[in-house]
């Protein structure tokens, strides 16, 4: 059976770059960046395990940053679940440029209750 997998396209605006983020001094698309993007996509592929008074949230990401993304650029972020435990969530995520992998991880989720994350 194939592995559940979820994508979402984006285009790098200078908001997402090293520059404006501070993770560096060059307008090339930031490591945190694409890190929050494949955050996005693989909370958007764990939505439907949850209940109404449920939510993820990133325990765990390793992540190899390979090669640049320039503003305007169009980078496509894939995730996959690669394991499903009882509250706790495994993707492997990459993001591609012209079909290049410019980005990969491996990220882990928890399932949490809501109310255990509010003040
Ligand atoms: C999520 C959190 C409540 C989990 O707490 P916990 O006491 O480790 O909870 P549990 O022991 O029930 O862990 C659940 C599962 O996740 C696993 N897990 C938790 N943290 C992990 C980590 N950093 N890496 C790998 N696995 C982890 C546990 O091993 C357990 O796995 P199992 O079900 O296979 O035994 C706690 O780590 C936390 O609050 N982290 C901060 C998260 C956060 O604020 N993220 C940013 C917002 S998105």
């Amino acid at each position: 059976m194939e592995r559940q997998n979820l994508y979402a396209k984006k285009i790098v605006r200078p908001e997402d770059c090293a520059l404006t983020v501070k993770s560096g001094n060059l307008e090339v698309l930031s490591t945190p960046t694409v890190l929050a993007w494949m955050e996005e996509v693989s909370a958007d592929l764990a939505r439907q395990f949850l209940n109404d008074n449920e939510t993820t949230v990133g325990v765990h990401v390793e992540l190899d940053h390979l090669a640049p993304a320039f503003v305007g650029d169009n980078v496509e972020v894939k995730t996959f679940l690669e394991k499903r435990g009882k509250k706790k969530l495994i993707f492997s995520a990459e993001a591609t440029k012209n079909d290049v992998v410019i980005a990969k991880a491996t990220h882990i989720r928890v399932i949490v209750n809501k109310g255990m994350f509010s003040k």
